[in-house]
C-alpha cells in the first residue's frame, strides 16, 4: 500500500481528468460503492477457487458477526447495487463508471500492490450485442492513449458460454490427466479439479510448455459463441486496433463468459487494463440474467508507465497571479483579510506568511512566477493603501485599499 506523494499527483490527476472526460464522451454516469461489502459478494461471483478469493482478500468479522471484505475489484460491488437499487429500470443499457481503490493481499512486486487503485467501465443490461464488447475495447485502449503511451497491444480471446465451456473443461481435464505425474505444478494439480481454465495461464515453466499441446478453447465454442466472437472481432479490425489472439488467456475471476481481453504497453510487463464480458454476473448474485460487458484500468501500472517514459502529469496548482508580501505586525495582521478579498473575486494571491523578512518574501515570489506583488508595509497600513509592483517591469503604483482588487483585475488583463 502506497502513499501518493504531492509530487506524483500530477499523473493522477491527468489519468483522473482523461478519465472523466472519456467517461463523458461516451456516456458513462458516475457510480461510487462503498470499500467494504459482504464477503460473499465476491465469493458468489469472482469464485471461491480463485486466487482472488481464496489467498487475497482482506477479509473481517464485524462486532455484529457480518463477514465482509475490502473490496478486491469494482465489478461485483457495481452489479450489486444494480440489483439492489433497481438502476435496470434506468435505461438500456446503463452505462457506469468508476475510480477508486481495491485491494487484495497480493505478493508485492513491481505494478502489483495490495491497495491500488482502478478506473473502470461498465455497460450493463443490454443485450450481448458484440458491439458493446467491441466499444469496451476501444474504451479502455483510447483512455491509454489519450495519455500518450504508446506501443499498445490487445490480447483477446473468447472462453465460451455455460453450453460449450463444460464441454472444453472436460476435455482440458483429460489431456492433462493423461500426462502423468509430475508435469505440472501443485497449485494446477489442485486447479484440475477446482478451476481447469486457469491451468491455461499458469506462469510456471513446466505448465507453460505443458499447456502448448492443450486443446485450444477457440476451437471448442459452441455456434452462438463462435459468431459473437468473429463479430467482435469484425468490430475491432473496423477500428484498426491492433490485437492478438491469445488462446490462454482466461482471466481470473469466473464470472466472465464469451470475450476476455487485456491490453500491455512496450515498457511493462503487466497489463495495463482488463476485462470482458461477464452475463452470468447478475444472476450469481440473485438477480436475473444480465447481458454485461466492462473494462478495469490500473491506475498505479500507467503512472509508472507515464514517468518512465517521462510524460506529461497535470499540474495541480494553478501559478499564482499576485504574491502578497508584508512588512510588520500590523500589516501581517491584514493580510489573511486581504487574500479573502482576491479569493471572493476569482485572483489567486499566494503568500509565504509566518517568513516576515522582506528579502525572503521577494525571493518566494520571484520563484512562484508571481505577475504581480503586493507590497503591504508599515506606511501602507497607516495610510491604507498598498504597493502593486510589476515583477516583469519593476514597475511600482500605490493604490488605495478599496481600489486594490479593481486594479489588480486591470492588470491581470
Ligand atoms: P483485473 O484484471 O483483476 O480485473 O484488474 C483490472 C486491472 O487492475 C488490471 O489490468 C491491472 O491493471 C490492475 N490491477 C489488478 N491487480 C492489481 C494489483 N495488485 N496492483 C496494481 N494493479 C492491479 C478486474 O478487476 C475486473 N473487475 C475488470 C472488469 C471490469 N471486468 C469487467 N469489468
Amino acid at each position: 500500500m502506497h502513499d501518493i506523494l504531492p509530487n506524483d499527483q500530477p499523473y493522477w490527476e491527468k489519468i483522473r481528468k482523461v478519465g472523466r472526460e472519456i467517461a463523458d464522451f461516451y456516456n458513462f454516469s458516475r457510480i461510487d460503492t462503498p470499500i467494504l461489502e459482504m464477503s460473499e459478494i465476491f465469493e458468489h461471483s469472482i469464485g471461491e477457487a480463485t486466487d482472488i478469493v481464496e489467498k487475497q482478500m482482506f477479509s473481517l468479522r464485524t462486532k455484529g458477526g457480518d463477514r465482509l471484505a475490502l473490496r478486491p475489484e469494482g465489478t461485483a460491488p457495481i452489479i450489486r447495487a444494480y440489483l439492489q437499487h433497481g438502476l435496470s429500470r434506468t435505461g438500456q443499457p446503463l452505462k457506469l463508471y468508476y475510480n477508486g481503490p481495491m485491494f487484495r493481499y497480493e505478493k508485492p512486486q513491481a505494478g502489483r500492490y495490495r491497495q491500488f487503485h482502478q478506473i473502470g467501465f461498465e455497460i450493463i443490461g443490454s443485450d450481448d450485442d458484440p458491439i458493446f464488447d467491441a466499444q469496451t475495447i476501444l474504451i479502455a485502449y483510447q483512455l491509454i492513449k489519450e495519455l500518450k503511451i504508446k506501443d499498445l497491444t490487445i490480447q483477446i480471446n473468447s472462453i465460451g458460454c455455460k453450453n460449450c465451456r463444460p464441454t472444453y473443461q472436460r476435455k482440458l481435464q483429460n489431456y492433462y490427466n493423461k500426462l502423468g505425474p509430475g508435469k505440472i505444478c501443485g497449485d494446477c494439480r489442485r486447479r484440475l479439479t477446482t478451476n481447469p481454465l486457469r491451468l491455461l495461464d499458469c506462469k510456471e515453466a513446466n505448465c507453460a510448455a505443458v499447456r502448448e499441446r492443450a486443446p485450444i478453447l477457440l476451437d471448442n465454442l459452441c455456434q452462438s459463441c463462435n459468431n459473437h466472437f468473429k463479430a467482435t472481432l469484425e468490430f475491432i479490425d473496423e477500428l484498426k486496433l491492433p490485437y492478438n489472439l491469445n488462446n490462454f488467456l482466461v482471466r481470473g475471476l469466473d464470472y466472465y463468459n464469451r470475450t476476455v481481453f487485456e491490453i500491455f504497453a512496450e515498457g511493462i510487463d503487466a497489463a495495463l487494463a482488463s476485462g470482458g464480458r461477464y452475463d452470468y454476473l447478475a444472476e450469481m448474485l440473485g438477480g436475473r440474467k444480465t447481458a454485461a460487458v466492462g473494462s478495469g484500468l490500473g491506475v498505479e501500472r500507467l503512472v509508472e508507465l507515464m514517468k518512465n517514459k517521462g510524460l506529461a502529469g497535470l499540474p495541480v496548482k494553478s501559478k499564482p497571479k499576485a504574491f502578497l508580501i508584508y512588512i510588520g505586525e500590523q500589516a501581517k495582521k491584514q493580510s489573511l483579510g486581504l487574500i479573502e478579498e482576491f479569493r471572493k473575486s476569482g485572483i489567486k494571491v499566494t503568500e509565504s506568511l509566518g517568513r516576515d523578512s522582506l528579502k525572503s518574501q521577494l525571493r518566494i515570489a520571484d520563484k512562484e512566477e508571481a505577475t504581480l506583488s503586493l507590497i503591504l508595509g508599515q506606511k501602507e497600513v497607516f495610510e491604507e493603501s498598498i504597493i502593486i509592483r510589476d515583477m516583469r517591469s519593476g514597475a511600482q503604483e500605490t493604490v488605495p485599499f478599496g481600489k486594490v482588487v479593481e486594479e489588480v483585475r486591470k492588470r491581470l488583463k
